[in-house]
């Protein structure tokens, strides 16, 4: 009898001294746990006793037990009760972190809105490309030296594609060139399209290179288009991306799926020293014939410049391996 009493007094005592939902409980499993709960086992030893201390006790030990559930219960509602009670709900709230957008996705998008808004369509292609597509559509056959342009990761010899009969290269794509042709392939001019997507390039990498990156690529086919368009296009979309006071110039050069080939090269104001922005030119007849388009009929240009590349211009980024270094130092700059 004086040790039930006791055991409330104990209980009455520990409850006092909680504050925390954590404590109740874990008093709650010292009393009354199923397996080695104090009061649990004393309700568990009643079977064990004689008749008359049965009698005597059993009654007891049961009040006891039903005492103690109703106090922690009251307790863990008067704590609940408080938490909401003494909580000032005018206090401002944790700081809740935002993601933001990666400096790439910024920039792709920026530029992809504003080719958009030049009435140009956005398609895509995929990252493992035939050697058809990536290469010979394009006008560079197996053993051009061309090919020497775009260090190539190279999938299994001769993988043959589930749903084809056809054996075939294939490889991560090199650059969003391919996309002309596919699009082409299924589509009739005249069309205006913009093609953004990830390449891959076998190449050690450092300050200015990267196994892989982004591209767009560009392609407006028509009746009569000319490198006059290309030339108006260019100059609207440089403007709008760096700034009116943009210089930019046409640097002859050569790709095989181009003819002429051209590289613009851009002189941001206060700076004397002109960049590579991107490869352009008229797309090569042998590619038109390759998707199937008469070269008599329609032409067009091409062009292809990479996200990073401008990223680094526009935000002042000396090394394209932040992009990937996955340092939300960097990435929450943006
Ligand atoms: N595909 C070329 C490259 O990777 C760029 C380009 C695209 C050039 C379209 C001309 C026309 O380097």
């Amino acid at each position: 009898m004086k040790d039930l009493n006791k055991i409330e007094q104990e209980v009455i005592k520990s409850l006092d001294k909680s504050l925390k939902e954590g404590d109740v409980l874990e008093i709650k499993n010292y009393y009354l746990g199923r397996k080695s709960g104090v009061i649990t086992y004393l309700l568990k030893s009643i079977k064990d006793l004689s008749d008359g201390d049965k009698k005597k006790f059993a009654p007891q030990i049961q009040s006891l037990k039903e005492k103690t559930e109703k106090m922690i219960e009251n307790k863990l509602k008067e704590l609940s009760m408080s938490d909401i009670s003494f909580k000032d709900l005018t206090l401002p709230n944790k700081k809740i972190r935002h993601g933001s957008l990666h400096p790439l996705t910024i920039v792709e998008r920026k530029i992809v809105d504003i080719f958009t808004a030049m009435n140009f369509s956005v398609v895509d292609g995929p990252e493992i490309e035939s050697e058809w597509y990536n290469f010979d559509a394009l006008n560079i056959p197996e053993f051009h030296p061309a090919r020497e342009m775009w260090d190539t990761f190279w999938i299994k010899k001769d993988y043959k594609k589930k749903d084809s009969k056809k054996r075939e290269n294939f490889l991560m794509r090199t650059h969003t060139s391919p996309v002309q042709v596919r699009f082409m392939e299924k589509h009739k001019p005249p069309f205006q399209i913009i093609a953004p997507g990830r390449v891959f390039r076998y190449e050690a990498t450092d300050a200015s290179h990267e196994v892989n990156f982004h591209q767009i690529e560009g392609l407006m086919i028509g009746e009569s288009i000319s490198m006059a368009n290309f030339k108006y296009i260019v100059e609207n979309f440089l403007k709008k991306f760096f700034g009116d006071d943009i210089t930019f110039r046409m640097r002859p050069s050569y790709f095989p799926f181009t003819e002429p080939s051209v590289e613009i090269d851009i002189k941001l104001p206060n700076s004397d020293k002109w960049l590579e922005v991107m490869g352009a030119g008229m797309v090569h007849r042998n590619v038109l014939k390759s998707a199937g388009l008469n070269h008599e009929e329609w032409q067009g240009f091409a062009f292809g410049l990479g996200v990073e590349r401008f990223a680094m211009l526009y935000y002042g980024i000396p090394d394209i391996r932040l992009f990937y270094a996955g340092d939300l130092r960097f990435n929450r700059q943006f």
